[in-house]
């Protein structure tokens, strides 16, 4: 019976495979021996799985950084220095940055240790070691209990097994689900906080091509910065101080100068942050044809805004360039995404999957029980979230996209509890915070270009969300303003104290007494509308659907891993520590044209437009490539390469990820995927996705050639 049925699935499952070829997949690396170390080997790699992740002696993992919570990094010298990507410490090299010292445009070189930059807050964290808690997580949890029994009875349990874990130590632990909270997984972590900018090139190489390129190979960016982890003199996590020393590190890992050719092995490893592979086929409709384009529309209209007055004004450009950088990145993926899922045909590859799975289920009373009708809860409740999905995409998108928005809501809490009867003394830690992030705050904003944004966003919202679906506000803005956008912003951005650092200055020189005017505030009245029609209304019902939709996915993922048994599943990322394998390779992106798997500095001089700011060359790269000055950094045709591209299963989060040859060696630097490829967060394709990697010759080159800070090759492992 079994083998029938594994017969008719294979018949409907002719072209979708949901896992397992060499190059799809995030795998965790405790599981690699079991799970892939012969199947990696089979592809070339040399190492044991315990030389990538070990807990009994140092190993890869030792060199894997989570860099500042979001991307990732690798030590690559025994004094702490790490590898990461430019836009990765973008956000510090802007903070570093003026107009008069624009170390964006000029880039930065410290030329000793003491010359480094101290930065507030950024993090390095390292995994000591992870662990399954499954049956700890969910022992005493049966099928009969209810969801909120559930949740808490796993809650409690997640927390006490944290608390055991790192009780005495250094360490922190956090657990999280996996395959929707069918096992969980412990991470023990180690995290320093004395991080410092060793090295930057200017933006001219390090975001060559700018966001006309992102998402897309070919590319020639250069997208790496240089930091160095201090530790204090135990080689413990400290905070700054003088005294600190650079940190000895447990591995290093080796860089290779041979480079890659087409064919080889490369694996990433790294924290990549979320995927959702295992969705149904009414997920990815939403996605596909109402959130993404939702989002792009919003962002789009933003980025216009922002963009004119970026281009105007230099402050404007240096106050905006990481914010810009950011909102445009996805803006920018969500469309190759769409394109993407169209172009696979993605969804009916998800119904065809379905119906093979339901024969599965409909083959036995116990799987027909358990999995009847998951697609049709599925249905009713995607339509349902749909609607509300709507409401708080705009929300977020719309709404909190005008700043002036999102920054007067940090003060929500606060003032309501205030007029609510609190006592002022019951805030003070909360105000001192805010009267902090003002300073922030106001470094990178301009309220002129806010008020465009207001004006259009408000604007957009009104048409697109039902009217009574909107906020309260709304209807008043219909009858006082007539609809008018603009003078109604005029007024509030003309008013309002959240707009102006000044006025905002002397809320907090005497707040007891100032806050008591904040409720006429026009800013603060518009955010409260808003964000109460939130709390109330869309994120409780959307919230209740949240969960339903998960539990659904719970069983599903149950489901699939139960009945479809001839395939490897690896869990969906969640910022968690993974290992992806592929192969260095070029590929089709359409009909009749071939992009190869590496490029070349030649290529990038091809590029360059003195009239365009992101593909401007400066006169120094320019001179090194007139006279082939590429030293021992070039390849065995005396070619320099800039970047290649391979099949590695990667996502945001990747981002400075190590790319690594068979040996274990650095090659490269991951920092992008592929246009074509942007869709593999929700589903893979060997034949579109590649995520591309900066060789790591290149970025050699520009340290020691262009930079003339080749002082820290001496610190590294080179191997020739
Ligand atoms: N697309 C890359 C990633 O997802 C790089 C983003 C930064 N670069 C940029 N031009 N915005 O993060
Ligand atoms: N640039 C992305 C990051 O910051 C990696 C590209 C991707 O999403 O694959 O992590």
């Amino acid at each position: 019976m079994i083998k029938k049925i594994t017969a008719v699935f294979l018949i409907f499952n002719f072209s979708f495979t949901i896992v397992s070829k060499a190059d799809e997949g995030m795998w965790l690396p405790l599981l690699l021996k079991q799970l892939n170390e012969s199947d990696m080997q089979r592809n070339g790699l040399k190492l044991s799985a315990e030389d990538i992740y070990s807990i009994n002696k140092s190993s890869l993992k030792d060199a894997i950084v989570q860099f500042n919570g979001g991307c990732t990094a690798e030590v690559i010298s025994d004094k702490g220095l790490i590898l990461t990507n430019h836009h990765c410490g973008y956000g510090q090299i802007q903070a570093h940055s003026s107009v008069q010292n624009d170390l964006l445009t000029n880039g930065f070189w410290a030329m000793n240790q003491s010359e480094e930059l101290v930065n507030a807050g950024v993090t390095a964290t390292f995994i000591v070691r992870m662990e399954d808690v499954t049956s700890k997580v969910l022992a005493g949890i049966t099928d009969q209990m209810g969801d909120a029994e559930r949740d808490k009875k796993i809650n409690e349990a997640i927390v006490q097994i944290q608390k055991e874990a790192v009780t005495g130590t250094r360490y922190a632990a956090f657990i999280r689900p996996f395959y929707y909270g069918n096992e969980y997984y412990m991470f023990i972590t180690e995290t320093f906080t004395d991080v410092r900018l060793v090295g930057a090139p200017p933006s001219s190489i390090g975001k060559f091509g700018g966001d006309t390129d992102n998402w897309i190979w070919p590319r020639h960016t250069g997208d790496f910065s240089i930091f160095r982890i201090y530790a204090n003199k135990n080689n413990e996590p400290a905070n700054y101080s003088a005294d600190n020393i650079p940190y000895k590190p447990k591995y290093v890992i080796p860089i290779s100068m041979k480079g890659v050719e087409s064919g080889d092995f490369t694996m990433v490893y790294g924290f990549p942050g979320r995927t959702t592979e295992y969705l149904s086929s009414y997920a990815v409709n939403m996605i596909m044809n109402q959130s993404d384009p939702d989002k792009v529309k919003i962002r789009n209209t933003r980025l216009q805004i922002m963009d004119q007055a970026m281009k105007g004004s230099d402050a404007i450009r240096i106050q905006y360039a990481a914010k810009y950088a950011g909102i445009a990145n996805y803006w920018k993926k969500w469309q190759g995404e769409i394109n993407g899922l169209k172009k696979l045909d993605a969804i009916s590859k998800k119904e065809q999957f379905e119906k093979s799975f339901l024969l599965n289920v409909n083959a036995s009373n116990d799987a027909r029980n358990k999995y009847g009708n998951l697609f049709t809860d599925f249905e009713k409740k995607y339509k349902e979230l749909s609607i509300l999905n709507k409401q708080r995409d705009y929300y977020y998108e719309a709404i909190l996209g005008v700043e002036a928005i999102s920054y007067t809501s940090s003060f929500y809490d606060v003032i309501e509890g205030l007029y609510a009867g609190k006592k002022i003394n019951d805030y003070e830690k909360e105000i001192d915070k805010l009267k902090s992030n003002m300073k922030v705050f106001f470094k990178y904003f301009n309220a002129s270009t806010d008020e465009k944004i207001a004006i259009a966003l408000l604007k957009m919202y009104s048409e697109d969300i039902n009217k009574k679906d909107q906020p309260e506000i709304f209807s008043i803005i219909e009858k006082k303003y007539h609809g008018d956008f603009s003078k109604y912003a005029q007024e509030i951005y003309a008013k309002s104290i959240f707009v102006s650092e000044d006025k905002m200055n002397k809320l907090f020189q005497n707040f007891g007494r100032n806050y008591k005017k904040i409720s006429k505030d026009p800013m603060y009245k518009l955010m409260q509308s808003c964000y109460s029609k939130f709390l109330k209304d869309i994120k409780p019902q959307y919230t209740a659907l949240d969960v339903d939709v998960t539990k659904l996915n719970r069983a599903y993922m149950k489901g699939m891993r139960e009945l479809i048994t001839d395939k490897k599943y690896y869990p969906d990322a969640n910022s968690t520590l993974r290992v992806a394998y592929g192969k260095v390779n070029g590929y089709f992106p359409r009909d009749g044209v071939f992009y190869d798997y590496y490029t070349t500095l030649e290529g990038l001089i091809e590029k360059e437009n003195p009239l365009v700011d992101e593909f401007m060359v400066s006169p120094k790269l320019k001179e090194l490539y007139l006279k082939k000055d590429y030293g021992k950094y070039a390849d065995k045709n005396g070619e320099l390469r800039v970047a290649f591209c391979a099949s590695n299963h990667t996502t945001g989060g990747n981002s400075g990820s190590p790319v690594l040859n068979g040996e274990g060696q650095l090659i490269g630097t991951n920092f992008d995927r592929d246009w074509e490829g942007t869709m593999s967060d929700i589903m893979y394709d060997p034949n579109q996705v590649r995520n591309i990697v900066l060789d790591v010759r290149y970025t050699l080159f520009v340290i020691d050639k262009y930079a003339g800070a080749g002082y820290l090759l001496n610190e590294m492992q080179i191997a020739n």
